[in-house]
């Protein structure tokens, strides 16, 4: 998100979206699917996208060493994931 465009609920907006997907997906799916997990990476010192997806249930699961090279090093990244579950999963 530019710098100027960030605090008015896009990234909010984003995330719901793309759980909403992922619900329509399991409807569509029902035979197949009782879940869909979505993963993403984030910068470990990234506290404020962190502290988003955690208001959203992503847990951290795992991490990748020096996943991302910064002026200053390199830095983990946090692997999160949420699991979107059918409406009685
Ligand atoms: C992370 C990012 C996508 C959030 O997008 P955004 O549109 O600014 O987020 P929103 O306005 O929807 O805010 C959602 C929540 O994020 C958190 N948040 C956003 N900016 C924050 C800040 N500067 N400090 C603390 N928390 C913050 C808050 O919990 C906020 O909820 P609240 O307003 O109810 O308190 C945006 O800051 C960004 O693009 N950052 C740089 C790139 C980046 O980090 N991308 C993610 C890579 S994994």
């Amino acid at each position: 998100m530019l710098p100027e465009h960030r605090r008015f609920g896009l990234g909010k907006l984003l995330i719901i979206e793309t759980i909403k997907q992922a619900g329509l997906l399991l409807k569509q799916e029902s035979d197949y699917l009782e879940s869909i997990k979505i993963f993403l990476e984030v910068a470990e010192n990234n506290v404020t996208a962190i502290h988003l997806y955690s208001a959203f249930g992503f847990e951290k699961i795992s991490r990748r060493s020096q996943y991302y090279r910064t002026p200053n090093g390199n830095i983990d990244a946090h692997i999160m994931v949420l699991k979107v579950c059918d409406e009685q999963g």
